[in-house]
C-alpha cells in the first residue's frame, strides 16, 4: 500500500510538533511547508535526524515550496499569526484571511482531492473561507478546535475529581472563542454523568477556565499561544481520517440545517473517517444550553459577516 503523505502548512510552533506527533505513528510521509526559508527545512532535517532513534520510516521534507506538497491526502492548516497577550482570536481575522486566500488556491490547485484540516484562528472563519475559496465539498474541510477544548474541559474535570483523565468524556460546541459551549450534561466520568459528580459551583468554575483556557496560555507564554495541545488534537484528527476510524470527536463542520443552522462552520460532534466528517450528530438541548449556542452561533455570524474574499 502507498504510503499517504501529510502537508503541514505552516512550519511554526504546531507544525513543529505535528511533524514529530505524526513521524512517531507512521501515518505518512510529511511536506512542512512555511514562506520562511530555511526554517520548515532544518526542522524537518532535525526530526528526521531522530528518526533512527525513534525507530520511524517516516519520510520528512521541509519546503517553501507548493509543488512539494502536490498530490497530498491530508493538509493541516497552521499557518497565519499567533496571538500576543491581550488579543482576542477574532483580532487576527484581518491578517489570516490574507494567507488563507494563498493557502486555499495552491491546495485546490495542488491536491484536488484532498481532505484539509484547519487550525488558523479565528477558526471558525478561517475553516470557512478554506471551503469557500477552494471549493470543496463540506465533507472535506474540517476545523479542529472542539478536539482540544474537549481535551482541556477533561483535564479540569480530571485534576478536579482526582480521577484519570482517560476516563473523563466532555463535550464542547459552538464556535472557538469565548462564546464556547462546554456541556456538562453530555460530560461524565466512565459513563457517570459529571453532574453526579461536582456541585454547579465548582462545574461553573470548570467550564469558565475551559473557555479562557487559551487566553490564559497566551497570556502565560506571551510570545505566542498554545502549540503541543492543538497538535495533539490536529494528530488526532489526521489519525481518524487516515486510518478511517470512524471517531466520533467535537470539530468545526459546516452546518447545512443542522441544528437549525445553515452556512457557517460551528463545533459540533462529527463521525470523522477517510470520507472526512461523514456525519454531524444533533444533540437535544436544553433551553439554557440553546441559548448559549445561539449566542456563539451570533458571534460566528459575525465573524463570517466582516470578511472579503
Ligand atoms: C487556543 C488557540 C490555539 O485555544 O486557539 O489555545
Amino acid at each position: 500500500m502507498a504510503r499517504k503523505k501529510i502537508s503541514l502548512i505552516g512550519g511554526g510552533q504546531i507544525g513543529g510538533v505535528m511533524t514529530q506527533l505524526l513521524a512517531e505513528k507512521q501515518l505518512g510521509d510529511v511536506v512542512l511547508l512555511d514562506i520562511l526559508e530555511g526554517m520548515p527545512q532544518g526542522k524537518a532535517l532535525d526530526i528526521a535526524h531522530a528518526t533512527p532513534v525513534a525507530s520511524t520510516d517516516t519520510r520528512i521534507v521541509g519546503s517553501n515550496d507548493w509543488k512539494d506538497t502536490a498530490g497530498s491526502d491530508l493538509y493541516i492548516v497552521t499557518s497565519g499569526l499567533p496571538r500576543k497577550p491581550g488579543m482576542s482570536r477574532d483580532d487576527l481575522l484581518a491578517a489570516n484571511i490574507k494567507i488563507i486566500r494563498d493557502v486555499a488556491t495552491n491546495i485546490r490547485e495542488q491536491s484536488p482531492n484532498s481532505i484539509i484540516i484547519v487550525v488558523a484562528n479565528p477558526l471558525d472563519a478561517m475553516v470557512w473561507a478554506t471551503k469557500e475559496l477552494t471549493g470543496f465539498r463540506r465533507e472535506r474541510v474540517v476545523g479542529m478546535a472542539g478536539v482540544l477544548d474537549a481535551s482541556r474541559f477533561r483535564f479540569f474535570v480530571a485534576e478536579s475529581l482526582g480521577v484519570s483523565v482517560q476516563d473523563v468524556t466532555t463535550m464542547v460546541l459552538g464556535g472557538h472563542g469565548d462564546s464556547m459551549v462546554p456541556l456538562p450534561r453530555y460530560s461524565n466520568v466512565s459513563g457517570i454523568p459529571l453532574t453526579d459528580l461536582m456541585d454547579s459551583g465548582t462545574l461553573e468554575e470548570i467550564v469558565k477556565r475551559v473557555r479562557g483556557a487559551g487566553t490564559e496560555i497566551v497570556a502565560l507564554l506571551k510570545t505566542g499561544s498554545a502549540f503541543v495541545s492543538p497538535a495533539y488534537g490536529s494528530v488526532e484528527m489526521a489519525e481518524a481520517i487516515l486510518l478511517d476510524q470512524k471517531r466520533v470527536l467535537p470539530c468545526a463542520a459546516y452546518l447545512d440545517g443542522e441544528y437549525g443552522i445553515s452556512g457557517i462552520y460551528m463545533g459540533v460532534p462529527v463521525l470523522l473517517g477517510a470520507g472526512g466528517v461523514e456525519k454531524i450528530f444533533e444533540l437535544d438541548l436544553e433551553p439554557d444550553e440553546r441559548a448559549l449556542l445561539d449566542k456563539s452561533v451570533e458571534h460566528v455570524q459575525r465573524l463570517i459577516a466582516d470578511i472579503k474574499l
